[in-house]
């Protein structure tokens, strides 16, 4: 599947000018678009990037892609982030890599998001994918309880929320903000934009991970070219 990965960051290159600041996603398909925006940058293309995650920022650091800090910059041209599902109508889950508030802060402050994905994550509705929720640690199971009420009123029926935890077992993963992941596996979301309203109305959710009306393309990356897919909007 890296070849796709591959193929899809190649054909979002086609978006970037020289002059532009970048929201710069995090994965493992935004890094490989990340290794080659350094290729980009050393052959003299004057770009600046806002890093989505610490291991973004060090990712493009390796790569030799100037930075930025979120705080400095007043405009973001173009994000450029992967996605752990796309339904048809661009809704997204993201936070597979648990980066999700500072994604969606990033993606939500750019003129366009670009989406980089491989065949396998586009879908007819979107809920295969364990849907990621950030949590302020504080009252963790009362906002799991929230979570799981506001999953199975908007349509998610029997949503089995988990604790993401760090793979080596040491415990409950952090994320860069300082908060907790809960995953839920919903298997079918009927209603991404009904359940995106009732999750950001608990007080304990710091973000969800449906990005819904974000993405403005979607590059979906097979084993021998990419499909380049622009969302119409009235
Ligand atoms: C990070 O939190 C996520 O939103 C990633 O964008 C998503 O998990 C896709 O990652 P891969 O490109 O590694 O599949």
């Amino acid at each position: 599947m890296t070849i796709a990965k591959e193929n899809a960051a190649m054909a979002a290159m086609e978006f970037i000018e020289s002059g532009m600041t970048l929201g710069l996603g995090s994965g493992s398909t935004a890094e490989i678009f990340i290794d080659m925006l350094g290729e980009r940058v050393a052959g003299g293309m004057k770009i600046r990037g806002v890093p989505t995650s610490k291991r973004t920022a060090e990712c493009a650091v390796e790569a030799g892609v100037p930075l930025i800090d979120a705080d400095k910059v007043e405009k973001i041209d173009v994000t450029i982030d992967g996605a752990d599902e796309v339904d048809p109508a661009f809704n997204l889950i993201k936070g597979g890599g648990a980066c999700l508030l500072r994604e969606k802060i990033i993606a939500n402050a750019s003129d366009m998001m670009v989406v980089i994905v491989d065949d396998r994550k586009m879908v007819d509705t979107l809920g295969a994918f364990p849907l990621p929720v950030e949590v302020d640690p504080f009252g963790l199971a009362l906002t799991a309880d929230q979570v799981f009420r506001a999953l199975k009123v908007t349509g998610c029926q029997d949503a089995q929320t988990v604790l993401r935890q760090m793979k080596d077992g040491s415990g409950p993963l952090i994320t860069d903000g300082g908060n907790y992941i809960l995953d839920s596996k919903c298997v079918k979301i009927p209603n991404p934009v009904e359940t995106a309203r009732a999750l950001s109305q608990i007080p304990g959710v710091m973000e969800h991970g449906l990005f819904i009306d974000l993405a403005d393309v979607i590059v979906i990356g097979e084993a021998d070219h990419a499909r380049v897919i622009e969302l119409q909007r009235d």
